[in-house]
């Protein structure tokens, strides 16, 4: 890739010539503008910030508003990077409520939107592609389904789930999505799709045979230590760092240099 502003073009021509995706999450300013700085090419408001930000249970309760807010902060970066944004939950029942939602999200500074869900939606993905939104879909376990299904759990492993995961990828890419999230799908299956369909699929929790992979920041760098997904391995231990330093600074200014209690 270039040093100019990455596109969906890009990505998907990244998935042609076989090079892999790198995407994490952002949801501010510093963190956009640091992700972009490492050069990573896809970056996602997600609705996970409700769990990771916003200490709600799961991502059904995340507002339109509350993504706008944070679209806005993680806009306000200007990254290289194609900043893409999730539509919360009941935000596209219908495709007037899709491109609707969609365009304040673009109003805000994303640059793509991603919804979960394939043939059913396909109206909405539709309607958002038309009115020219860049669209990522998102199958496998959709977090905002999660109080319907009972919990996060891998799919794809019976033989029904697989043929309905690899006919949703087919319509969604129809559709013209530019690419498909693929959360705890089974790795089989992932790798099927991923080489079923000429968009690149983006995998978490998902094996290592998708055109790229997405993590949640948080999880990636311990910000967020009191659930991290089986998947995921860490690569700092934020919270322990931060934990030791404010503690220190506490017992320095309890306690001044020179001084003993
Ligand atoms: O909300 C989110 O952050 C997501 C990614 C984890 C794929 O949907």
């Amino acid at each position: 890739m270039t040093s100019d502003k990455v596109t969906p073009s890009d990505l998907r021509a990244s998935k042609a010539r076989g090079e892999r995706i790198a995407s994490l999450t952002a949801y501010d300013y510093p963190m956009t503008r640091l992700l972009d700085e490492c050069g990573v090419p896809l970056l996602l408001v997600g609705d996970s910030l409700g769990m990771v930000v916003l200490g709600y249970p799961d991502t059904t309760h995340v507002t339109m508003a509350e993504m706008e807010h944070h679209v806005r902060a993680a806009a306000r970066a200007r990254p290289r990077a194609l900043l893409a944004a999730d539509l919360p939950y009941h935000s596209y029942e219908t495709p007037e409520a899709a491109v609707a939602h969609a365009l304040r999200l673009v109003a805000a500074g994303a640059e793509a939107v991603k919804a979960e869900g394939g043939r059913e939606i396909l109206a909405q993905v539709r309607a958002i592609t038309g009115a020219g939104i860049p669209f990522i879909g998102h199958l496998g376990m959709l977090p905002q389904h999660v109080l319907e299904e009972g919990g996060y759990r891998i799919k794809g492993r019976k033989e029904a789930e697989r043929e309905a995961l690899l006919a949703d990828a087919r319509a969604l890419a129809d559709a013209g999505a530019f690419a498909i999230v693929l959360e705890l799908v089974a790795p089989a299956v992932a790798r099927e799709i991923s080489e079923g369909i000429a968009i690149p699929t983006i995998g978490i929790g998902s094996g290592p045979d998708c055109d790229g992979q997405i993590l949640v920041t948080h999880d990636l760098l311990g910000t967020f230590p009191w659930f991290t997904p089986k998947f995921v391995k860490r690569e700092l231990n934020a919270s322990e760092q931060m934990r030791t330093a404010v503690t220190r600074w506490k017992q320095a200014v309890e306690v001044p240099a020179g001084k003993t209690l």
